[in-house]
């Protein structure tokens, strides 16, 4: 009996397996580059934070901490000392200037104090009126201003609103730059889920998403130029770059398309295999019994 069940267990192990893909590019992707040295293992106790929430503390000091916690941040394990320095495995120590310790930044210190990590929007944000004007006059908009500091979340076209970005000119240009970015962004949004949609289904994409990471990453420093002008031009070539990642989305679903009825015929072989199995089995039961 057993040997001849062999046969449609291969065909159906065979039909399973196409439907894994390789380990996504994604979770490569975030162990090489998202656990970098500077984070500090997730449940490690940091000095920092449990004594910033002692009861000790004013309700102002845990509050930080607070916001902190909900911060995209936290959950990419950039943690106090990663931002202020010091020495989280040491109470007494920990707020030490010999250990490192930088305190609270100056407000001109912000842009290369956020800039230590995000090297690129800090060059882009430097070079822009926001930033000349932030460092001569204090007048333009600092990393903070339209970040926050300890509450900080995924950035996006949403913090550009006409409430925030008319204080101090007209929404006018604001509204021009949010125009200009508006398309690139729509369609890395699209990508982005339709990535994740495709992966469900066991796609390999890697490829596709290597190119929308590459482009997701340069696209978004832009804004920081401030210069409408630039981003015009060079959202065109970035939507030349997400068309090409977009055709070869289709061909996937096309794909899948196929799969699934072919996995469907093969569902459907196999039932009929396993019937003349049955059926071959119970006559020879018959002619040696
Ligand atoms: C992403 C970087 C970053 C991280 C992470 C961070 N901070 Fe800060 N922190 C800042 C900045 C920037 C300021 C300057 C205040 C401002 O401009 O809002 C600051 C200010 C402070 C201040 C002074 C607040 C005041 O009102 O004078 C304290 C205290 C502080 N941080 C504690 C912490 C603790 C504790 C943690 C960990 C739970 C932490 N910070 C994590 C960037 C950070
Ligand atoms: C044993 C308690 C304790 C520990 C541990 C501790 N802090 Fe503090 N921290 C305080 C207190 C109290 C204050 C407020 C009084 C002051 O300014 O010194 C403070 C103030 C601060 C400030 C704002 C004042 C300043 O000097 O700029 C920052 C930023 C800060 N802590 C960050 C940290 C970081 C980062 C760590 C871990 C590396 C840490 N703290 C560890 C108790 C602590
Ligand atoms: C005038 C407001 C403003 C200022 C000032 C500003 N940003 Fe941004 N930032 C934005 C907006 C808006 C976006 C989203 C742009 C987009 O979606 O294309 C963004 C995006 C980002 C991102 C996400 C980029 C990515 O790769 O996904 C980071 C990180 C960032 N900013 C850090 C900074 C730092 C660091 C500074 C200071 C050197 C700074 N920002 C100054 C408004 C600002
Ligand atoms: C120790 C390094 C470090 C410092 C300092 C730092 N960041 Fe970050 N930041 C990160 C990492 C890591 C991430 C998560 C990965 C990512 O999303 O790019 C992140 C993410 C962000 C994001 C969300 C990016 C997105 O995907 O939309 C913003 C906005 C941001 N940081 C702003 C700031 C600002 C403002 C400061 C200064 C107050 C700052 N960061 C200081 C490391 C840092
Ligand atoms: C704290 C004040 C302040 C805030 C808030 C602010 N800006 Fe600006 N903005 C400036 C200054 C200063 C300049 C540069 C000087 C100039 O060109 O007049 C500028 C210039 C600009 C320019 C024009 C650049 C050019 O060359 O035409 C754009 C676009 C712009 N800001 C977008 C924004 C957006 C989007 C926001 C909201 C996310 C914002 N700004 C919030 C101060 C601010």
């Amino acid at each position: 009996m057993m040997r001849y069940l062999i046969i449609p267990v291969v065909l159906l192990i065979a039909v399973v397996s196409t439907g894994l893909s390789l380990a996504s590019y994604r979770e490569t992707f975030e162990r090489e580059f998202m656990l970098s040295p500077w984070a500090i293992a997730k449940g490690e106790i940091s000095a920092c934070i449990q004594c910033h929430t002692s009861d000790s503390m004013d309700s102002k000091m845990q509050q930080l901490v607070q916001e902190w916690r909900a911060s995209w941040h936290a959950k990419n394990n950039v943690s106090c000392h990663d931002c202020h320095g010091g020495a989280p495995e040491d109470a007494s120590m920990s707020m030490s200037h010999q250990r490192g310790f930088s305190g609270t930044p100056n407000d001109k210190d912000i842009p290369a104090f956020c800039g230590t990590c995000h090297i690129a929007i800090k060059d882009n944000y430097l070079q822009s009126g926001h930033g000349k004007t932030f460092l001569d006059t204090g007048e333009g908009p600092s990393c903070v201003n339209c970040h926050g500091s300890h509450d900080i979340q995924q950035a996006s076209m949403d913090i550009i609103s006409e409430q925030f970005c008319s204080h101090c000119h007209t929404y006018e240009r604001a509204k021009e730059m949010k125009q200009a970015l508006f398309m690139v962004e729509s369609k890395l949004n699209t990508i982005n889920t339709d990535l994740k949609r495709l992966k469900v289904f066991g796609i390999a994409t890697d490829r596709q998403e290597k190119a929308y990471f590459r482009n997701h990453a340069g696209f978004r420093t832009l804004f920081h130029s401030i210069d409408v002008d630039a981003v015009r031009e060079k959202s065109s070539d970035y939507t030349q770059n997400l068309e090409i990642i977009e055709g070869e989305i289709r061909e996937s679903f096309k794909q899948l398309a196929f799969r699934r009825n072919f996995s469907a015929y093969l569902f459907l072989v196999f039932i009929g295999l396993s019937i003349v199995v049955y059926l071959l089995s119970k006559s020879y039961e018959q002619k040696s019994g």
